[in-house]
């Protein structure tokens, strides 16, 4: 089975064209509460950009909160990609290391923006060389199983 993403990004994009230079299989989370999630039966990694408040709160999409609260997609996250802006500081691409803490999976990477070709091609091999070592019981897991 062929890695797959899941991804959230707003309306400014950066995570989007990152993920569509990836090449992988890739799903995105809706930006509007009102659609439905799309249905994940399957293994995956997530992709999250960070948007904290001043005080650092909120770091994590509340899309991407209710996306996890799902708990068949916390049984099926392998790790997480935070994304974010390097101008934050120590808050750099903190929303991946609360899910990745929350969801007990590893922080797999963290990128600035839309990424560079560097961390494009990281990202790919890492993705496919953590596939690689999944558990056949693992690839072959779905939700309700
Ligand atoms: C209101 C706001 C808050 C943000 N907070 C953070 C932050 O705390 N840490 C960080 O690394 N990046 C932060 N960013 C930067 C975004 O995570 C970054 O621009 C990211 O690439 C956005 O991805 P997207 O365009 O796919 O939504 C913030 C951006 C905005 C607009």
């Amino acid at each position: 089975m062929e890695p797959l993403i899941v991804y959230y990004s707003s309306p400014s994009l950066n995570t989007h064209r990152f993920v569509g230079r990836l090449g992988l299989r890739a799903v995105r989370i809706p930006i509007s509460f009102k659609e439905a999630m799309p249905p994940v039966e399957e293994p995956f990694v997530l992709i999250c950009p960070t948007y904290a408040d001043d005080d650092g709160s909120k770091a994590v999409p509340k899309q991407v909160i209710r996306f996890l609260n799902n708990p068949d997609h916390r049984a099926l996250i392998q790790g997480v990609i935070g994304s974010g802006n390097r101008n934050f500081g120590e808050m750099f691409a903190v929303g991946g290391k609360i899910v990745a803490k929350k969801c007990n999976v590893p922080l797999l990477y963290r990128f600035e923006l839309s990424g560079t070709p560097e961390d494009i091609m990281t990202v790919q091999r890492g993705v496919q060389k953590l596939w690689n070592s999944l558990t056949p019981s693992v690839k072959m897991r779905k939700t309700g199983s």
